[in-house]
């Protein structure tokens, strides 16, 4: 059996902004991963995928175990496996006998990275079984590239992030930045239990710059200027300071019009409950809200935001790749 993993992520700052060149700050969450293994399957079978355990990602009801071949062509699961097929090389033609069984624990459309995730672990899978090297680099390039067709106009954060599973300071278009943590530091990350569609709120926060361009140009340059703050911050390991920021951040989000009064509760209850700064994370409306906390504070909050109904929580240390 051969497999490949990819973790879950959070945005630290600077969503939304950074759809608009502006840079945005991610970690990878490493308590919840996708994971894909690959069998070889029956002789002519070609390829087969298994989502079984994630019957959201299967093309349609009852159909969790199906041919890569007679899936829809805006199949993400397809998508990703004949990128991975083309750029390790082998022609359609040569459709391999393989069994893909497709499982993750990070929860679906909350803003903690599942697709760019499931495609990583599944591009890595293929490499793993024809043995051949997969950047992070080109990771993220092929993760994109399915991101593109399912987000709509992806800033290219989470796939960057997820490949390269360090934490990024990421700047559309520019090489991606992976942040040195000077002092390792927590977050408690809790989950509205609200969908959060990405394409819905990126769609409806571009309908607001068009319509009022000044204003979210200036709230677009005030999160690039946190996000800035931040990273010093990070690299210095000055990470107290950052829960002012991502209280500010959370105020500018209010701004735009992503929070929702379950995010603005969870927010709420997280401070009260000693977080040093906290705000919401990913798209926005639903999905999960990040709190910074100081070590000993992170069994206190996290049993605040269970009493206060959180669907779930989770917490992740934030530290260099160097430092696992
Ligand atoms: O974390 P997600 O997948 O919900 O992405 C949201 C991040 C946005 O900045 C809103 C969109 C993007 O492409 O960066």
């Amino acid at each position: 059996m051969w497999e490949g993993r990819a973790p879950g992520k959070v945005i630290l700052f600077g969503e939304h902004a950074v759809v608009y060149g502006r840079p945005a700050i991610a970690v990878p969450v490493r308590g919840v991963e996708a994971r894909v293994t690959v069998r070889p399957g029956e002789r002519g079978s070609g390829i087969w995928l298994e989502c079984c355990d994630l019957p959201a990602l299967a093309p349609g009801e009852g159909t969790c175990r199906y041919p890569v071949r007679e899936a829809p062509a805006g199949d993400p699961l397809r998508v990703a496996v004949l990128l991975g097929l083309t750029y390790l090389g082998i022609a359609p033609s040569q459709e391999p006998d393989l069994v893909l069984t497709i499982s993750s624990t990070i929860p679906i459309a909350r803003g903690l990275g599942s697709g760019a995730a499931v495609a990583t672990a599944l591009l890595r899978a293929l490499a793993t079984y024809f043995n051949q090297p997969l950047s992070a680099e080109e990771t993220s390039r092929l993760v994109y590239e399915v991101e593109k067709l399912f987000h709509g106009t992806p800033s290219g954060i989470d796939n960057t992030v997820i490949a390269y599973q360090q934490p990024v300071y990421f700047v559309p278009g520019e090489p991606v930045e992976l942040l040195q943590v000077g002092v390792p530091f927590h977050l408690v990350i809790a989950d509205t239990g609200i969908a959060s569609v990405t394409r819905q709120v990126v769609g409806t926060v571009r309908q607001r710059w068009q319509a009022e361009r000044a204003r979210y140009e200036y709230l677009f340059d005030t999160i690039a200027a946190l996000v800035r703050a931040a990273r010093e911050a990070i690299v210095r390991g000055e990470w107290r300071a950052l829960g002012p920021l991502m209280n500010e951040n959370q105020t500018l989000l209010n701004e735009m019009g992503v929070s929702s009064p379950e995010l603005d509760r969870l927010l709420k209850v997280a401070r009260s409950a000693g977080a040093l700064g906290a705000k919401l994370s990913g798209a926005g409306r639903g999905g999960f809200m990040i709190a910074l906390v100081a070590e000993e504070d992170i069994a206190p909050v996290t049993e605040a935001l269970e009493r206060a109904g959180a669907a779930q929580v989770l917490s992740t240390c934030v530290m260099a790749a160097s430092d696992d």
